[in-house]
């Protein structure tokens, strides 16, 4: 439902409209803003996901609202850029020195972002049939976390630096071909399962939901940013309803040392960025476990928790995204240019899907999704943070 805040900036009154209605009725009320006069560069319009379901929608929607607005008046928000444990991603990178050296394909052998949930459609079957994981969680969050965990180093904080150095790293995503969707891309849904001890029904017997339905509430991709940064890492995306746990997280594994040469198992170090339930960051590393020239290895991990380390001056997502559009801070917001491309990303896989007689592979609530997303990965020879 439209809504409207008023603030104030350099003395002059804001308003601030907040539009969480179905993404067709966008054009018509912008349209009606604009005819009414409600444009002045004292308005902002903030737009609530989803922003159209396919590329040409979008830009539909993004023509009619530059018709009548400014870009720098547009706030579309993504809501998991306003996650503490997301701002927190440009903080890790760009606010220390530590990282960034490492932060390329010499040292990293690949990065798995993971975006699960135990609940599954609940009452908007009618909604998500429509929609499916990939519109509904890889368009927009997933690849806003794997822009962050990419992106070169903007010249600044303007909310533009940033935003044209994520749009480079979505042109640079390797464009999928049905051959590489058949390959790269695991689609599922779920079946009736167990989550937390409690029998729960499979997709297909969800409200609203048709007993056919080719939907998938599960997806594991895998994909490559086409630069000299990171020419051949795999970047593994997924997300599914009804999974064993929910949990976000990133996972960066770095390669193996070059030369092991201490006895004993030699593991990788891995840096697992936690962003829900908990906001906290795990370096795993190697320590000797006694000493003499017959120590062995243990792996070791340091453990930071924000949530306890910053709790009284957290905000929560929404309230920190609304505050920074009636601020006129546009850095937590997606730009159209970075909308459409990532739309134009996703369109190959919709259409393979489209024309593949197979539908989406079962698996069983409660678990991690069809055992092909495991061999995906088991292809280059990694494993899903849950099976190691
Ligand atoms: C929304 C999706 O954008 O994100 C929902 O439409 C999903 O289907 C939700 O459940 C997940 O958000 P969060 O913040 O709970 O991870």
């Amino acid at each position: 439902m439209p809504a409207c805040a008023t603030g104030s900036t350099r003395g002059a009154d804001t308003v601030v409209m907040f539009l969480a209605t179905s993404p067709h009725l966008f054009p018509v009320i912008c349209e009606q803003l604009g005819a009414a006069g409600l444009n002045t560069p004292r308005i902002r319009v903030v737009l609530e996901k989803p922003l159209g379901h396919d590329l040409a929608s979008a830009q539909q929607i993004n023509r009619i609202v530059a018709s009548v607005f400014r870009e720098d008046q547009a706030f579309r928000i993504d809501h998991y850029l306003g996650k503490p444990a997301v701002q927190n991603l440009s903080a890790l990178r760009f606010g220390n020195a530590l990282f960034e050296p490492l932060w390329r394909r010499e040292c990293i052998a690949n990065i798995q972002i993971t975006l699960a949930e135990g609940i599954g459609v609940g009452t908007r079957g009618d909604f998500y049939d429509r929609t499916g994981a990939l519109r509904d969680m890889i368009q927009n969050h997933a690849l806003q976390l794997l822009t962050m965990i990419a992106m070169e180093p903007p010249p600044s904080s303007d909310a533009d630096a940033i935003r044209d150095e994520k749009l480079k790293v979505l042109k640079s995503l390797k464009p999928f071909t049905p051959q590489s969707v058949a390959r790269d891309v695991v689609r599922g849904q779920y079946k009736a399962g167990t989550i937390d001890g409690k029998a729960v029904r499979g997709y297909l017997d969800e409200a609203k939901v048709p007993p056919d339905s080719r939907c998938e509430t599960f997806v594991a991709l895998r994909t490559e940013v086409q630069n000299w940064r990171w020419a051949s890492v795999p970047f593994y995306l997924r997300t599914g309803k009804r999974l064993a746990e929910r949990e976000a997280h990133i996972v960066v594994n770095f390669r193996e040392v070059p030369h092991p040469i201490f006895p004993g198992a030699n593991r990788a170090n891995q840096l697992v960025i936690k962003l829900q339930p908990e906001d906290g960051l795990e370096l795993h590393l190697m320590a000797a476990k006694g000493s003499g020239p017959s120590e062995l290895l243990a792996p070791v991990s340091l453990d930071l928790d924000f949530d306890k380390a910053f709790a009284s001056e957290r905000v929560g997502g929404y309230e920190r995204l609304l505050l920074d559009a009636i601020a006129g801070r546009l850095n937590l917001f997606v730009r159209s240019d970075e909308q459409e491309q990532a739309w134009r990303w996703v369109e190959p896989v919709l259409d393979a899907w489209a024309r593949d007689p197979n539908g989406p592979r079962p698996y069983a609530a409660g678990s991690w999704g069809p055992a092909a997303s495991s061999a995906l990965v088991a292809r280059d020879g990694c494993t899903w943070a849950e099976e190691q």
